[in-house]
């Protein structure tokens, strides 16, 4: 009997347990005709924020536009520099540019894939500094550094006690790309353990359909604790009014649709057993992986708790495992084969091959594995067992 495929991400069944709910709110938007706006965003806006415990949270149209205006409403713009880095969805760097700053990349870290506070410390170090303010300059743009986005990746708390304390050092903001780490947590000396999105000056999150909360569409959202920043994106989500037609900023048309707040309010209910079933997935493969050769699993410090929007391992035979794993019907992905100093798109910034080791190790030896709620331990020692016969075979008896 041949065995069903095992994909990378199944979105089928959690909308099909959902339905009933996901209709009757989309008919009720239907007929009371409110789409843009209104009682389901203000109600999304504040449970979303008390989920990630900070005061307030503003409703977006999507995580790019969450990292921009977050920046922008934060005051980061044009003749400043953003430090981030390259190991990352372009959408984070895309944010950065497209809110008129130049960005500057960093390393990550060799086990969590984030950004390493130690190469960000050696960055800084390296700058030189602005004679007026005393900042330091981006060593590509020459602009002066006014803040730090760490990217939460793969639904992991970047390592944040170390990287707010460079930042309190040098005076810079940091704003957090949580795009992926909808509950992560983080225990920071600061406060104890603490939601992603809560640490930083705001933190901006997506809800694209594949994310661990996800829309029906697309959406995003920051929050925040400061009242300002908060006001301030309001405006910039609606063509920078405070008031109808009276428009103090020039902004964007980038609000949260109604209908995917309303999505968003019956899926947030689940979030937490969403993110249990991941852990407990990952769990799992942590025990059916460790002591394959040639097999690196994902390192979770002990004041982490990371919710695995993706399951990536390190295997120096990425693309033939990859192969491999497809011929059995099994789905994996790549979290990201091309770093962002390495696109097209960004070459006239001037990096090159060898400028990040480490980011561009990882695009080449990173795999993520099949990761969803509804995982069952089945598929899960099928993708274990598949894993291990193509080690055996790659180690040789
Ligand atoms: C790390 C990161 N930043 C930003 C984004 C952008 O989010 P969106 O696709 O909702 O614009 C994503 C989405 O995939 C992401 O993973």
């Amino acid at each position: 009997m041949t065995q069903q495929p095992i994909p990378f991400l199944d979105l089928i069944t959690p909308h099909r347990e959902l339905e009933e709910e996901l209709v009757a709110a989309f008919r009720d938007a239907v007929r009371s005709a409110a789409f843009i706006g209104g009682p389901q965003v203000e109600a999304f806006e504040q449970e979303f924020a008390a989920y990630c415990g900070t005061k307030y949270c503003v409703g977006v149209a999507n995580g790019t536009d969450a990292v921009r205006f977050a920046l922008m409403a934060a005051g980061v713009g044009r003749g400043d520099a953003v430090v981030t880095v390259s190991h990352t969805f372009i959408a984070t760097v895309e944010a950065i540019s497209q809110g008129r700053a130049d960005t500057e990349l960093v390393d990550i870290d060799e086990r969590t894939y984030c950004m390493s506070p130690d190469r960000l410390a050696q960055y800084l170090q390296r700058c030189s500094k602005d004679p007026q303010t005393g900042r330091p300059l981006g060593r590509r743009s020459g602009k002066p550094i006014s803040a730090v986005v760490p990217v939460h990746l793969y639904g992991q708390v970047a390592d944040m006690d170390p990287i707010l304390e460079i930042a309190r050092q040098y005076d810079l903001l940091v704003i957090e790309d949580a795009c992926q780490a909808q509950g992560a947590e983080y225990d920071s000396a600061q406060g104890g353990w603490r939601r992603a999105g809560s640490f930083g000056k705001a933190g901006a999150f997506s809800f694209y359909p594949g994310k661990n909360l996800g829309a029906c569409g697309e959406a995003g959202a920051v929050t925040t604790d400061d009242e300002q920043v908060a006001r301030t994106i309001k405006m910039l989500r609606e063509h920078g009014q405070a008031q109808k037609y009276h428009h103090d900023l020039e902004g964007y048309n980038g609000r949260l649709d109604a209908i995917q707040a309303a999505f968003l309010r019956i899926k947030l209910r689940h979030l937490e057993s969403w993110n249990g079933q991941r852990q407990a997935a990952a769990a799992r493969y942590n025990e059916l992986l460790s002591g394959i050769p040639g097999i690196v699993t994902p390192f979770e410090p002990a004041n982490s708790k990371a919710i695995y929007h993706l399951y990536v391992i390190g295997t120096k035979e990425r693309d033939a495992l990859a192969e491999h794993l497809k011929a059995e019907g099994i789905f994996t992905g790549l979290h990201y084969p091309l770093p962002v100093h390495l696109q097209k798109c960004y070459r006239d910034w001037g990096y090159g091959r060898g400028d990040l080791p480490i980011t561009e190790r990882a695009a080449v030896e990173t795999l993520s594995l099949p990761m969803f709620p509804g995982l069952t331990a089945d598929q899960q020692q099928r993708v274990a067992a598949s894993i291990e016969a193509f080690a055996s075979v790659a180690t040789g008896p």
